[in-house]
């Protein structure tokens, strides 16, 4: 296989440092600085039809499920249009309702995940509209969609999805700024977004660079039983993809959780043996955030907290990661990357394999 991990211990690490080169082959030739938006042909769809789309449902699953999340909430902000993710798995057994005007969106690095596939299968027996976010060229989800946007993000070989999930959420930053600028998004929001695009990839790679940083401090997370991963709007499928990645190659059980919500139960779980990964970014709810983790700092549950800097944490017993600023919108993408890497290091820690975890495979094909 000419494919190999080169200089790195695992292709995880290497699909890892390889993400600013992805995040500039996913924005390549799509970007439209004139008319602040994006141009993405492979949607086959005409202004007209793309004015018609009244909701957005976004499927997919595991790492491309909380990536979808992600998108969901950049179409709301960016198109104000209605937008929600779920589960590919789940979707088809409820009998879902398609409808004309739903814009459907199959999220897929392999383009092979059976569950996201009869997924598509299903809208489109309904009459639905589907498009796929697929990196995998000529995939089975590529070939059953009527459109979509490519990944190119490249080989991804560790079932721990890194650069593909970047990207994933870099085809939604496009979606979606096609979608608003053919409605409210203004030509100098939209010209905000792409100078923030285009500051993206240099950005990722500055929070590469904290590797060390970081490495010493996922070896102290490994060593805990049970973590809780927080955050809240933008902030929460951050968390949740934090989650997913420490469990699924740390195996240590990694629950993500609402931090609004973290009064309404899991507080009871906060000692000294459960850290909690916080994100904070500075946003709307910096101030909310940062007063209910006061609670966890009150249980005297060790907490790191991934921010911006200058972020007043009023006083916190927190450890920092400081990822940059970008647009608000964009934030996601920036906050996600520590959380890769501190799940990497920690499951390096503990001696697992990183690129084939335990029980799991790259891409689930059967049912
Ligand atoms: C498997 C992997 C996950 C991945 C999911 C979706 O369950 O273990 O890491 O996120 O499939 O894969 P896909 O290829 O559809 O993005």
């Amino acid at each position: 296989d000419a494919y190999d991990a080169g200089e790195h211990d695992s292709f995880m690490h290497k699909e890892m440092l390889e993400q600013p080169a992805a995040a500039e082959r996913v924005l390549r030739g799509r970007l439209d600085e004139r008319f602040g938006t994006a141009h993405l042909g492979g949607l086959n769809m005409d202004a007209r039809e793309t004015r018609a789309i009244r909701r957005v449902k976004i499927l997919g699953c595991g790492s491309a499920y909380y990536v979808g999340q992600m998108g969901a909430s950049l179409v709301e902000e960016l198109a104000r249009i209605p937008a929600d993710a779920e589960a590919a798995s789940e979707f088809r057994y409820r009998n879902p309702i398609i409808e004309p005007d739903t814009l459907y969106v199959a999220v897929s690095q392999s383009g092979e995940t059976i569950d996201t596939l009869l997924a598509v299968q299903e809208i489109r027996r309904k009459g639905g509209r589907v498009i796929g976010l697929v990196n995998v060229v000529g995939s089975a989800i590529a070939r059953e969609c009527d459109g979509g946007i490519y990944l190119h993000a490249g080989p991804e070989v560790a079932v721990a999805s890194t650069k593909a999930l970047t990207n994933m959420f870099l085809g939604f930053a496009l979606l979606a700024l096609q979608l608003g600028r053919v409605r409210d998004l203004s030509i100098a929001d939209g010209r905000r977004l792409i100078a923030g695009l285009q500051r993206l990839p240099g950005q990722i790679e500055e929070v590469l660079a904290q590797e060390d940083a970081l490495a010493e401090l996922a070896g102290r997370l490994a060593e805990a039983e049970s973590l809780f991963f927080v955050g809240r709007v933008r902030g929460f499928p951050v968390a949740r993809e934090g989650a997913q990645k420490f469990k699924e190659i740390s195996y240590r059980h990694a629950e993500a959780y609402q931090t609004s919500e973290l009064k309404h139960g899991p507080l009871a779980l906060i000692s000294p043996e459960v850290p909690t990964v916080a994100i904070v970014p500075e946003d709307e709810l910096t101030d909310r955030n940062v007063g209910a983790l006061h609670e966890i700092d009150a249980r005297r549950g060790p907490l790191v907290v991934v921010t911006h800097d200058g972020v007043d944490l009023g006083g916190l017993a927190a450890e920092r990661i400081v990822v940059p600023r970008n647009e608000r919108e964009l934030d996601p993408i920036l906050l996600t990357v520590p959380l890769q890497l501190l799940a990497y290091h920690a499951a390096l820690r503990l001696g697992h394999d990183i690129d084939k975890p335990r029980n799991l495979a790259k891409s689930v094909t059967v049912e």
